[in-house]
Order: C-alpha cells, then structure tokens, then sequence
C-alpha cells in the first residue's frame, strides 16, 4: 500500500534520513522505534508532503507522492496525527474535529464522522464544547488522533501518540489504535519511542538509528531480538 524506497531527507547539509525503505501493507500496523532524534518524525513528514526527500520514491497505492502537496496526500488517503498533537487551543473539541474534515469542499456530512469519533474516545464527547487547551494531554492526544480520523485516511501516520501521557491514558489509546485498525480498517504507521507497546502492537516493526533502518521484522521477532531489549525495551521500556 504505501512503499518507502531509498529515502534520503536533509535539513540544509544535515541528513536526516538515510537511504531508508520500509512498507506497509494494507491493514497492517507498522510500528517505527527509535531513540530520540534518529529521524522518526522527519520520516512520517516526509511522506505526509510536509518535508521532501532530496532522494528517493514515496508510492502510494501505485502512485507516486514524493512531489505531492500535503493536501494532495490527504485527499489521496494518509492523514497525520503530529508528534506534539498540535490541537487548536481556542477552539472547542468540536470545531478541532470538524477542522480535520475540511479537506473536502463539498460540505459533506462530518456530524456523523464526528459521532464515530465520540464512539471511539467517549471523553471527547463529554468535553465537545469545552477548548481543546482546557484538556489534559491524553485527551488532546485522543483529540489529535480524532481529527486526523476525519479526513477518513485509508492509512493514519501516528507520531508517538504515548508521549507525556499517563500510562492509564497510554493503554486507552492503544487498545483504540487497535480498534481503528481491526473495526474500521485504518492501516496505521505508528512512530512510537515506547518500544514494548508499539512492538505489542504491531504486525510488522522497524528501528531506525541516526536516520538509517538497521533491523526489521515481525513485532513478536522484535520483541525478542537481544539488541532490541538492550537498547530500548530493559528498565520498562
Ligand atoms: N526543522 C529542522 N531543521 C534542522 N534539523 C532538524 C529539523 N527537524 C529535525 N531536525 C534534525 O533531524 C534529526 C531527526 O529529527 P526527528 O525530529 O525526525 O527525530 P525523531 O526521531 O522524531 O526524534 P524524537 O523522538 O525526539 O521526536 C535530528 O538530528 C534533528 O535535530
Ligand atoms: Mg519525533
């Protein structure tokens, strides 16, 4: 579904990525590990459009993105919930979600997508009209993850959704991560630095280390893998 080859991203002569390919395949969830700044997020912004590689292919469903727009890339299917969550603050939980539907000009009905979101993260439904700066982080954080549902993505770039969370608040967005894959058929690219639960999680796995991948495999394999539980998974991970 989406296919990663040979990316080479820089930051004026600081090369970010390095000649990374990965893929994801349709109804996966894909987990990326790594520690911080090994080049997670300038990959998920790489192929959302926001940073483009100086080298290399994005292909997306059989077309190529590298060149695309971000609008264009969320018409054709990926939405990013960004590292940070990036809500609105003054506005309210409901106008932050109906922003996340604004990518389609003929006003199409988002008050039913908004319902499936309140479904989904029942809290947000409780708070629709309270601002989304009033909100703790795990709720902004289910708030961000809500809007880019919105767009209704054939695929959901998540950029540490754990970040700064409390854990009971962690487990709740995971167990929806998982209920978006398996009951709406979201494929999901998840960068996490919370390796246990994204290797949990996913099907297939990635680390990346100082903008290179150095090992693949399945979650399970990555769980086990000795480097692996060396370098990110001892003292919890
Ligand atoms: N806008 C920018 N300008 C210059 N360098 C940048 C910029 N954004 C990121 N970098 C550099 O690129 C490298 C990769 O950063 P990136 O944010 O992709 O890492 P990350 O894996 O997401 O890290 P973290 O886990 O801390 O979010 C880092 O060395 C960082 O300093
Ligand atoms: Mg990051």
């Amino acid at each position: 579904m989406l296919d990663i080859k040979n990316i080479q991203t820089f930051y004026g002569k600081i090369q970010a990525l390095r000649d990374v390919s990965i893929k994801v395949n349709s109804g996966e969830i894909v987990s990326l590990i790594g520690a911080n700044g090994a080049g997670k997020s300038t990959l998920l912004m790489t192929v959302s459009g926001i940073n483009k590689p100086r080298e290399g292919v994005i292909i997306f469903e059989g077309k190529n993105i590298e060149k695309e727009e971000p609008h264009k890339i969320v018409k054709l299917g990926i939405s990013q919930s960004p590292e940070g969550r990036r809500i609105f603050s003054k506005l309210t939980v409901e106008e932050n979600l109906k922003l996340g539907s604004n990518i389609y000009e003929n006003g199409r009905n988002y008050l039913n997508d908004i319902k499936e979101i309140f479904e989904l993260f029942p809290v947000l439904s409780d708070r629709k009209t309270q601002r989304g700066g009033t909100l703790s982080g795990g709720e902004q954080q289910m708030l961000a993850i809500g809007r880019a549902l919105m767009a209704r993505p054939k695929m959901l770039l998540l950029d540490e959704p754990s970040l700064g969370i409390a854990p009971k608040l962690v487990n709740q967005i995971f167990v929806a991560i998982k209920n978006i894959n398996k009951e709406k058929k979201v494929t999901i690219f998840l960068v996490e630095q919370n390796a246990k639960k994204a290797l949990e999680l996913a099907d297939r796995a990635y680390v990346l280390v100082n903008g290179k991948v150095t090992i693949q495999g399945t979650g399970q394999e990555l769980l086990k893998n000795q480097d692996i539980q060396a370098a990110y998974l001892e003292g919890g991970g």
